[in-house]
């Protein structure tokens, strides 16, 4: 049986929030000590979040170290609020942001400067997978984002079709897509994200080269997020 113990669960809360949701989450949501849990809330929530003991990412940071970029922030500002993390190139920065890989690749180069560790996103177009080419074009989305030389980083495979749709990738198609990126990264954490819920988590943990999750929607409601959560201990181990 796959060690469902050691899998990483990542929290993407993406623009939802606020100081009165934190603390009514914290109040239900008992975990926060667990050291596989990342919880990525806007930067304003960095902060409080942390002071619940959880373990923090970001969800983007500059290329740049400082200087006239109005509005961004430094990955070295994100270490300094106590961060260990940062989401880099999700297809919404992708997307609404024109982020390209070369910029992905940079900024991971300047999340590794800052001694965060980066959590690189990846993931092909409906049209791309019913095209047929979506394992070649993640993998050259990978290759061209990942920072070079030996600075340590997760990818997650989130397919865009999959993300806040409900559909799922299969079993079948997570584990082609991440034998694929294993071949690639040996010994890189590969994350799949792409409508994990409560039902499906331990079936996409279970899947051969899923190191963990990453969990949109779902994470914003603590019942759901501990649901998760809990199964990383496979029964009987408890
Ligand atoms: P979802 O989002 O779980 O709501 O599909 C995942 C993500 O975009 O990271």
């Amino acid at each position: 049986m796959e060690d469902l113990v050691s899998k990483i669960i990542v929290a993407n809360w993406k623009m939802n929030g606020s100081g009165e949701f934190i603390h009514s989450f914290f109040s239900t949501f008992t975990n926060s000590t667990d050291n596989r849990l990342i919880i990525c809330p806007p930067y304003p929530y960095l902060s409080q979040v942390k002071s619940h003991g959880v373990t923090v990412g970001a969800q983007d940071c500059s290329q740049h170290t400082s200087g006239a970029f109005t509005g961004d922030i430094a990955a070295s500002m994100l270490h300094d609020m106590g961060c260990s993390y940062v989401i880099l190139g999700h297809s919404e920065r992708r997307q609404y942001h024109a982020e390209s890989n070369a910029l992905i690749r940079e900024k991971a180069h300047a999340a590794l400067d800052a001694g965060l560790t980066p959590i690189i996103c990846v993931g092909e177009s409906r049209a791309i997978r019913e095209s047929g080419n979506h394992i070649e074009t993640v993998l050259n989305q990978a290759k061209e984002s990942i920072p070079s030389g030996t600075g340590k980083f997760m990818l997650a495979y989130e397919p865009i079709w999959a993300i806040g749709t409900g559909l799922t990738a299969s079993e079948s198609d997570i584990a082609e897509m991440h034998t694929a990126l294993r071949h690639l990264l040996p010994t890189t954490p590969l994350l799949y994200g792409g409508s994990v819920n409560k039902e499906n988590a331990k079936t996409i943990m279970s899947t051969p080269d899923v190191d963990g999750v990453l969990v949109g929607g779902a994470s914003l409601k603590p019942d759901d997020l501990m649901a998760i959560l809990d199964f990383k201990t496979p029964l009987g181990n408890r």
